[in-house]
C-alpha cells in the first residue's frame, strides 16, 4: 500500500529538474500522475520513465488560459479524476534593476504567478466537488529578496500569499494548500545561472555547498520528500503554509 494509492496528481513543469523529481516520488507512492510540460513528447518522455501504473505526458503552457483547462480536462478524463496538484513550472529571467526588461519581469511573473492562479482555478472546480484536493506551490528561498531576481523574488513571495489565501479560501471544502520554499538545488536552472555568471557549473555547486549550513546542495528527491508529505492525509491539518526545503540557508 502507497500514501497515494488511488490518487491521481498533476506536476506541472515537470519533464525535469524538481518537478520530475516530485513527479516519480508520487508514482513511486503509487499515485496516476500527469507530467505537465511545455512540449508534449518531453513531458511524456519523463512520464513514461517513471514507471508507474498509470501516467501521462501532456503537453501544456500554464500561462495560456485555454492550455490549462484543456491539460486540466484531459487528465481527469485520462487519468480518472485529479486530487493533487503542484504548480512546479518557473523560469528565471535574471538581470539587475536598472537593466530588466518589462518582458523579463512579464514573463517571469506570468509562468509563476498567473500560471499557478490558472491551474488552480481550473483544479479547484473537481477539488470542491469532491470536497478533497491538495495543491502544492514552489516558492523559493529568493521570495526574501535576492540581488538580481527582482522578478523572481516579488513572484516567489506572490506565490506564499497566494497561498494562504487559497488555504482560507478553500479549507472548508477539504482542500489543502501548502508552499516549499527550496534553497540551491542542482538541475537545469541552477546550472544555468552558473553559465550566466560565467562559472564552471561545478564549481559553482561546490561554493553554494561550502556557504549552506548542512555543507551540501539540495537535489530533487529533497524537494520531493517534502512534497509527498505536505500532498498527503498525513498533513491534512497543516495548510497556508510555507516550508523552506534549503539545509537552513534561510537562517
Ligand atoms: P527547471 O528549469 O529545471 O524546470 C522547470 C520546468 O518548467 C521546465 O521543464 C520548463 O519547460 C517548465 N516550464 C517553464 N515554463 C513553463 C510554462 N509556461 N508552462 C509549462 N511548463 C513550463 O527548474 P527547476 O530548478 O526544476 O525549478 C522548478 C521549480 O522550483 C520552479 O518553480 C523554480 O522557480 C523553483 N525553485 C528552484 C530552485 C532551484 O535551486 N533549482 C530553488 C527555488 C525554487
Amino acid at each position: 500500500m502507497g500514501r497515494y494509492d488511488g490518487r491521481v496528481a498533476i506536476v506541472t513543469g515537470a519533464a525535469r529538474g524538481i518537478g520530475a523529481g516530485i513527479a516519480k516520488r508520487f508514482a513511486d507512492e503509487g499515485a496516476a500522475v500527469a507530467v505537465l510540460d511545455l512540449d508534449e513528447g518531453q513531458a511524456s518522455a519523463t512520464a513514461g520513465g517513471l514507471g508507474a501504473a498509470k501516467a501521462l505526458g501532456v503537453g501544456c503552457n500554464v500561462t495560456d488560459e485555454a492550455s490549462v483547462q484543456d491539460a486540466v480536462a484531459r487528465v481527469v478524463a485520462e487519468l480518472g479524476g485529479l486530487h493533487v496538484l503542484v504548480n512546479n513550472a518557473g523560469i528565471t529571467r535574471d538581470n539587475l534593476l536598472f537593466k530588466m526588461t518589462v518582458d523579463d519581469w512579464d514573463a517571469v511573473l506570468g509562468v509563476h504567478l498567473r500560471g499557478a492562479f490558472l491551474m488552480s482555478r481550473a483544479a479547484q472546480k473537481t477539488f470542491v466537488e469532491q470536497k478533497y484536493g491538495k495543491i502544492l506551490n514552489l516558492s523559493s528561498v529568493s521570495a526574501n529578496g535576492n540581488r538580481g531576481q527582482a522578478n523572481y523574488s516579488a513572484a516567489k513571495a506572490g506565490v506564499q500569499g497566494f497561498t494562504r489565501t487559497l488555504a482560507l479560501e478553500l479549507g472548508a471544502f477539504g482542500v489543502n494548500v501548502n508552499a516549499i520554499a527550496p534553497g540551491f538545488i542542482a538541475t537545469e536552472m541552477t546550472d544555468d545561472t552558473a553559465r550566466r555568471l560565467k562559472m564552471d557549473v561545478d564549481e559553482f555547486r561546490r561554493l553554494n555547498a561550502e556557504a549552506n549550513p548542512v555543507k551540501r546542495i539540495g537535489h530533487p528527491e529533497d524537494i520531493a520528500a517534502a512534497a509527498a508529505f505536505l500532498c498527503s492525509d498525513e498533513a491534512s491539518y497543516i495548510t497556508g503554509q510555507t516550508l523552506y526545503v534549503d539545509g537552513g540557508a534561510k537562517i
